[in-house]
């Protein structure tokens, strides 16, 4: 296994491309199981969860080929095998992202049902009540949701549960009813970038889909759809973790290829945090959404408490409540982060007092109470946004941190010290 090492007090300086968006990318994969052709898709990040869903497609009888400059063709060749196996889909989550599209395709799936993890529990039911509801008949036997149902009927599906929306299901319930026969409407939809660039995609490929990133979506069935070219959308949460990254070491760093909307939340409260964030129009599009932007973030290394609570689309992301921690952990005063969305996801926590800091949970809020510096240690990543929230205190820390487990960043951050390293940062992988 490796670890990685920091040198922590080089601040950053420099410019950097985002990557496509992963959370994008996942379920555009997943959709091609729904497409006659083949498809070409730009802007497919190297990420370890990547790679999974092209086994995953692979084992599906999708041929996947990566061409250079983060392009991936996926072509449909054998569509006999509708399982989606415990061995590929435990190390991934997301991997139930295959169900909607087998379901709505093949008229069958079975998927591995995704088990909890360190952000806490990973619930279906959504997912399940949404395939009911299009008229699927679902079992949940020996670890395996399994779905059935020839042509799936347009319905209204209400997509609410105890922590609002779900990203996924939705994506799930929207691959499932494309091919379906009628209108579906999709109720309390979730209204990430990700789910919209999701939607976009298969219209391209000769869906209809209307109410795109919002409450509401109108899926009306088609006959067929085909391969089609696409580029994903930047990957905000990329975004703002650099964007913290940089500003935590008092650097200058200049985010190149990102959607600034997509960060409005993220963006306002760097601000208020004492950040500056400057958005430059670089060239324009024939809309506002194809307009190319850059980001310039400053800081001088001094930072106001605030508070934040992590929510849905468009609210703070929850992907980006631990990276603010470790930022708010070096504020001068009391910041809380409230988490209304994994209301469990705190394991960074402990590791970033194992650092110096001083936070403390009450339920599912951190009360940060800002220290003026932190210090290198080792310590462990748990999860994928756990470990950026550690690489952002090692970039910050006095001395050496050592970061174990380092495979959880790998599935999220793509070369990430490479990266890191082209803006001045001393970090290095080692075998632990
Ligand atoms: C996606 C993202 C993940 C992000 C999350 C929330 C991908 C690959 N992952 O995960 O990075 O943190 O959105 O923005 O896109 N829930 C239920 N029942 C369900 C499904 C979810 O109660 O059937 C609950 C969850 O426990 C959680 C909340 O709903 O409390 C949101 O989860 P959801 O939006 O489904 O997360 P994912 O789509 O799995």
């Amino acid at each position: 296994m490796e670890k990685m090492v920091i040198e922590g007090g080089n601040p950053l300086r420099g410019n950097i491309r985002i990557s496509g968006a992963k959370n994008a990318a996942l379920p555009i994969m997943a959709s091609c199981l729904l497409l006659k052709g083949t498809s070409r898709i730009q802007g497919i990040p190297e990420l370890t969860d990547v790679k999974t869903l092209c086994e995953i497609l692979i084992n599906l009888g999708v041929k996947t080929e990566r061409c250079k400059d983060h392009t991936l063709e996926i072509t449909v060749q054998d569509d006999s095998n509708v399982t989606a196996p415990y061995e590929l889909v435990r190390t991934m989550r997301a991997s139930i992202c295959v169900l909607g599209p087998l379901l709505g395709r093949r008229g069958a799936a079975k998927v591995s049902i995704p088990g909890g993890c360190s952000i806490g529990p990973r619930p279906i039911d959504l997912h399940i009540k949404g395939i009911k509801a299009l008229g699927a008949e679902v079992e949940m036997k020996d670890g395996y949701v399994i779905a059935t149902g020839k042509r799936l009927k347009g319905t209204t599906v209400y997509l609410g549960g105890v922590a609002g929306s779900s990203v996924l299901g939705t994506c799930n319930i929207l691959m499932a009813a494309v091919l379906g026969e009628g209108r579906t409407i999709i109720t309390n939809a979730a209204c990430e970038p990700e789910v919209q660039d999701l939607a976009n995609f298969l219209n391209k490929t000769g869906a209809k889909i209307t109410g795109i990133g919002e409450k509401t979506m109108i899926i009306d069935g088609v006959d067929e759809l085909h391969g089609t070219e696409y580029t994903i959308i930047p990957d905000r949460i990329e975004a703002g973790t650099l964007m913290i990254a940089g500003a935590v070491t008092g650097g200058r760093v200049v985010l190149q290829n990102i959607i600034p909307g997509h960060l409005t939340s993220v963006i306002d409260k760097l601000v208020e945090i004492g950040i500056d964030i400057q958005t430059r129009t670089i060239s324009k599009g024939n809309s506002p959404g194809k307009n190319v932007y850059e980001c310039i973030v400053e800081s001088n290394g001094h930072f106001n408490p605030v508070n934040i609570t992590a929510l849905p689309y468009p609210g703070v992301p929850t992907d980006m409540q631990a990276q603010f921690t470790a930022l708010l952990s070096i504020a001068k005063g009391v910041s809380s982060i409230t988490e209304k969305v994994f209301p469990h996801r705190f394991v960074h926590v402990a590791e970033l007092n194992r650092m110096g800091a001083n936070i403390r949970n009450d339920d599912a809020v951190s009360i940060i109470n800002g220290v003026p510096s932190l210090s290198g240690t080792t310590v462990m990543a748990s999860d994928l946004r756990a470990s950026a929230s550690l690489v952002i205190a090692g970039l910050v820390a006095k001395g050496v941190t050592e970061i174990r487990r380092l495979y959880h960043i790998d599935r999220g951050y793509e070369k990430i010290e490479e990266r890191l390293t082209s803006l001045g940062a001393k970090m290095w992988r080692e075998r632990e």
